[in-house]
């Protein structure tokens, strides 16, 4: 890629992750995604972010088409994670800049990330200061815990532009920069799967942010996440909507079955379920924890209403996958879910209140007793399964 020029004088210089394929270690982000940095021309030049190591030269490329590195004035470092302050060490090196910005946060987390700061230019800002750089000025907003305690925006009054750091980013490798360009409900998509596995935990500081951001009149008609597409016009608007939307967590009447199974006792169970959410008009989707990564599961329980889980009783536990999946959802802290949990057993039959106490715990409703049945269903089975479901969907539709 090469540098976009996205408002006069402020360029995008950041790189696409074509082939990303495991987004840190713990999220399936099979479309790839960027790392978005930007280059302002005032009367100082200011890089804001930068992008994760491997694509370091991708950055300097973008850059030097500019300007020359050490013609960088201040780098603004608005989140400590590496894959924006990856190259933070060697731009600083390279540009030798007179001064860089971070959170107080930031700067914690950035001693503790390159260990040999002491030298750097670093001027620690909080939410409220700001720095003129010629024509325009740069406001900082400090946005702790969305998603680290040291993440910050900044906002640019003279160009109604607000870099946000992680916050509204979606993973999405694109040629195009901007929302407008591209298919809205894969956007959507990309960017519920982006708050589903990243921001959500984080939604009551959501809640605040966007309030405060209401509060402080910002005029912004230009809004730029650290990853995928930059929303402006109309779109500003309509990512903050969503993103409020998100983090309320409204049920919808939507479900996902996800299971484990060994000889299929329990994926016929979880077929049966799914039928008797079906039967009370909720849309569902019926997942194996073999066939889809927990991310992709983890999607699903965001967007759904009711969440039914079912696995077979193996050494007294469950099936490790399923133990798994469980383990990461409940990391993520969904709200506002009806629950539901059925599983096949040989002799011990443990699966249903170990089941019933992981839903618990994460504070699911649960309107009926989880369904057990030893070793190959039943029409009876399917009977009580459909039953679970169409119970699960009636509390559902009474949440709505
Ligand atoms: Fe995209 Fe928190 O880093």
């Amino acid at each position: 890629m090469r540098p976009v020029e996205i408002k006069p004088d402020v360029h995008w210089v950041g790189a696409v992750d074509w082939n990303c394929r495991n987004f840190h270690g713990y999220s399936r982000s099979p479309w790839g995604t960027t790392y978005n940095a930007f280059l302002v021309k005032d009367e100082k030049t200011v890089l804001f972010d930068t992008v994760k190591h491997d694509f370091l030269e991708h950055m300097l490329c973008n850059i030097a088409q500019l300007t020359e590195l050490d013609k960088i004035d201040y780098i603004v470092a608005n989140h400590m994670e590496p894959d924006h302050a990856g190259c933070l060490g060697e731009l600083i090196k390279l540009a030798k800049p007179e001064k860089v910005f971070c959170s107080p946060m930031g700067k914690k987390a950035m001693d503790s990330y390159f260990h040999d700061t002491q030298d750097w230019p670093v001027e620690v800002v909080a939410s409220g200061d700001s720095v003129s750089i010629g024509k325009r000025t740069v406001q900082f907003i400090e946005t702790r815990m969305l998603h680290w305690p040291d993440n910050m925006f900044s906002y640019i009054p003279e160009d109604k532009l607000a870099i946000t750091s992680d916050a509204f980013g979606q993973n999405w490798a694109t040629s195009e920069r901007f929302a407008d360009e591209v298919d809205r409900s894969f956007l959507r998509r990309r960017l519920a799967e982006y708050y589903a596995n990243i921001v959500l935990p984080y939604s009551p500081v959501v809640l605040k942010t966007l309030d405060a951001l209401a509060g402080m009149n910002l005029d912004v008609d230009m809004l730029s996440p650290d990853h995928g597409l930059i929303y402006r016009g109309d779109d500003v608007a309509w990512v903050l909507d969503q993103y409020r939307e998100f983090a309320e967590q409204k049920p919808k009447n939507r479900a996902v079955v996800f299971y484990d199974t060994m000889w299929h006792s329990t994926e016929k169970m979880a077929l049966a379920v799914a039928d008797g959410l079906i039967d009370q008009g909720v849309s569902v989707k019926v997942m194996s924890v073999k066939a889809n990564y927990h991310s992709d599961v983890m999607t699903e329980v965001f967007d759904a209403g009711a969440v039914a889980v079912g696995s077979p009783t193996h050494n007294n536990g469950i099936l490790p996958e399923l133990a798994e999946t469980l383990t990461y959802i409940k990391g993520l802290r969904p709200q506002n879910k009806i629950g539901g949990v059925f599983g096949s057993f040989g002799w011990s039959g443990e699966c249903v209140n170990i089941l019933t106490q992981w839903l618990e715990d994460m504070k699911f409703e649960i309107p009926e007793k989880g369904i057990k049945w030893k070793n190959a269903p039943t029409h009876e089975t399917f009977q009580q399964c459909f039953d679970l479901g169409k119970a699960m969907g009636q509390a559902l539709k009474a949440k709505l």
